[in-house]
């Protein structure tokens, strides 16, 4: 692979915007810059600058981010800002996106990547990933509603009822809810139907991979795929 090839790939622009980076020394070959397009390199070993900001060659970029109340998981967000915004701009420009998305009133675990085909296996139905909720309820759980929870659930303009893969509740205003679906409004519809209303929801678990103690909200750091499928 070339040196500007390896810069194509990674969504920094058009062939001649490429050529104008390297023109002006913004592209390092094992930390050193290279004037010289046609250079064959290893692409791990190419880093350049985009924007004024230091990036690495990556193959595909999968993240995982601790989303903050009041974003919106849009590209074209409609009255907040977007969670793309909270990220480099050389990600925006590769066409990172949400697996999925999280209300603008919900925090918690978000991944984020280019790659189609990991969105794909994360969010496609049929693939059933299961994702973990830390819900607080407005009025507190009762026996009831924890018993409707493990229920069959209609909603409605909904095809089918949805099911909960389980609920813990941790006392009584909280429950750990884990869903595998991902229906509009899905967990705040849920305690509708059983007669609550959510007060705070925040995502902890997606897949294997759950949401770190030590990441703040509006924060994000970079994540291996198989770490989400790991059991
Ligand atoms: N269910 C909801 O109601 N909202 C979310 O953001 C995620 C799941």
């Amino acid at each position: 692979m070339t040196l500007l090839q390896a810069l194509q790939s990674q969504g920094v622009g058009s062939r001649k915007q490429c050529l104008a980076l390297i023109e002006r020394g913004h592209a390092l070959v094992d930390g050193v810059p290279c004037l010289l397009p046609k250079q064959q390199v290893v692409p791990e070993q190419v880093c350049f600058y985009f924007d004024d900001e230091f990036c690495i060659w990556q193959d595909r970029i999968v993240i995982m981010m601790h989303k903050p109340l009041g974003y919106e998981c849009s590209a074209k967000p409609q009255y907040h800002p977007s969670v793309l915004d909270l990220l480099p701009s050389i990600y925006r420009a590769r066409g990172v996106q949400p697996v999925g998305r999280l209300d603008v009133d919900t925090s918690g675990l978000l991944l984020l990547t280019d790659d189609g085909q990991l969105i794909h296996q994360l969010t496609h139905p049929k693939r059933h990933v299961p994702k973990t909720y830390r819900v607080t309820t407005v009025d507190p759980l009762d026996e009831t509603q924890i018993k409707a929870l493990w229920q069959e659930i209609a909603l409605n303009d909904e095809p089918k009822p949805v099911k909960a893969i389980s609920v813990q509740q941790e006392n009584d205003y909280e429950l750990l809810l884990v869903i595998d679906e991902g229906r509009y409004h899905q967990v705040r519809r849920m305690l509708a139907a059983v007669g609550n209303r959510v007060d705070k929801l925040v995502r902890v678990q997606m897949g294997a991979l759950r949401l770190p103690d030590d990441l703040p909200a509006g924060q994000w750091r970079a994540v291996e795929a198989c770490a989400i499928f790991a059991i």
